[in-house]
């Protein structure tokens, strides 16, 4: 029997990471894949679809301006209500944080769905941050009947939380897979390097470029206002040259154009598609970010990341050394910056630990996986 997997997209970070499952998915003929979207982001959502020739099936095109949790959540889930009524699908899969996997998962939860939750396990063990997604994690585990976590610390984090091992399945992140794929794209294409190298013609060779993102919601205002004083103060070297693609966030674009517009050495940019933007990270030096999905990416191109945040749901990342904390204090910044500019030795050994998130395989693990489950069921 075909059994119908729903696949829950809403973000531009759950498009990426669910990108080449749903590909493993649409190649393995006992699946019924559709692809549905809340588009909770919209453009910043299509420009990842596009690069991965992914076509929704479904498509609730929920996002509003400056949009509230509340409402959103309510939406997501009346919505995704909705569509279960129609398609019935035997399992819905989701990723990660976002209100979208979280009123998703709750959606098929109460209409008895089984779901599986992509990139199962992570915590921080602080509900505030990141917020509102350490809340959002921990009620989609709660309710999950399928656990793909990307690691072992977040295999034994849901164990602690009494999961069945049974449920649990280690299988790396799929923003691996995503990034491999992506690296391989451009480094087999010489046509298409030159085409993204020609994007970005302002770059110096000469001097280092420190990549930049800032988005979640508990760095808005001070945290962020404290990260543009650091970007200002690093800018004034002349051996440095900062890009940041701004997320479409007003809250964000705000605070990060009122202080860094026209300044030497910033280049304040448009949110960049995956492929511009894995082009950049392989020419930065080094990365500052909130982002989760970029710390577990940059590591596997040698890209030392300082992440702007005090803690963080991906401490084996810590503990490989393949990236540091330094919160949103302006010189906390600036000198972990400034030794990674100066300290050559130091940069060697920040650049070339071993990646923990896994080889690239897990999209394919995620489908053996699900097979081995409904083959049980037979
Ligand atoms: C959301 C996720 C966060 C994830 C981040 C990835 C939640 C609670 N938060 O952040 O976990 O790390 O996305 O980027 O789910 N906007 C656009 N176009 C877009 C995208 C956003 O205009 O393509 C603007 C809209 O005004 C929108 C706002 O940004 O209302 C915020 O979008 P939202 O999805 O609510 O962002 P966050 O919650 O900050
Ligand atoms: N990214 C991108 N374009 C950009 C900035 C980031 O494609 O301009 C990618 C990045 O490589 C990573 C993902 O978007 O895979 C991270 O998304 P975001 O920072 O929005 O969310 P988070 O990872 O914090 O959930």
């Amino acid at each position: 029997m075909r059994r119908k997997i729903l696949v829950v997209i809403g973000t531009r970070p759950e498009a990426i990471k669910m990108a080449p499952l749903v590909h493993a998915l649409l190649a393995e003929p006992t699946f019924k894949t559709v692809v549905c979207l809340t588009a909770q982001h919209r453009q910043m959502l299509d420009q990842v679809l596009e690069i991965f020739g992914i076509t929704a099936d479904i498509d609730l095109n929920l996002m509003k301006q400056g949009q509230q949790l509340a409402e959103l959540t309510a939406h997501v889930l009346t919505g995704i209500d909705a569509v279960l009524q129609v398609q019935r699908p035997d399992c819905v899969l989701v990723h990660g944080d976002t209100t979208t996997a979280m009123a998703a998962g709750l959606a098929a939860f109460y209409r008895h769905i089984p779901v599986g939750h992509v990139e199962a396990g992570l915590r921080t063990y602080d509900m505030h941050h990141p917020w509102p997604e350490e809340m959002n994690r921990r009620v989609i585990d709660v309710l999950a009947d399928f656990y793909y976590a990307p690691t072992g610390l977040s295999r034994a984090n849901l164990l602690a939380e009494k999961i069945a091992a049974e449920k649990i399945f280690v299988t790396g992140n799929t923003v691996i897979d995503a990034l491999l794929m992506t690296v391989a794209r451009i480094q087999n294409d010489a046509q298409l390097h030159e085409k993204l190298a020609g994007v970005f013609p302002y770059l110096h060779r000469n001097k280092k470029l420190i990549l930049v993102t800032g988005h979640r919601r508990e760095n808005h205002g001070d945290g962020l206002t404290k990260v543009c004083r650091a970007l200002a103060e690093l800018a004034r070297r002349d051996d440095v040259q900062i890009v940041y693609p701004v997320h479409l966030n007003p809250n964000v674009r705000e605070v990060v154009m009122s202080s860094l517009a026209e300044r030497d050495n910033i280049y304040l940019i448009e949110p960049l598609d995956y492929l511009h933007f894995v082009y950049l990270m392989s020419r930065a030096h080094l990365i500052l970010t909130d982002s989760g999905g970029i710390q577990e990416e940059a590591p596997s191109l040698g890209k030392p990341v300082l992440v702007l945040r005090e803690v963080t749901e991906r401490p084996e990342a810590v503990e490989a050394g393949t990236v540091q904390l330094v919160g949103t204090d302006t010189q906390r910044i600036v000198a972990a910056c400034a030794r990674l500019l100066d300290d050559e030795n130091y940069y060697r050994q920040f650049s070339q630990r071993a990646n923990p998130y896994g080889d690239g395989t897990a999209s394919q693990q995620i489908v053996a996986s699900l097979l081995a489950q409904f083959a049980s069921e037979k």
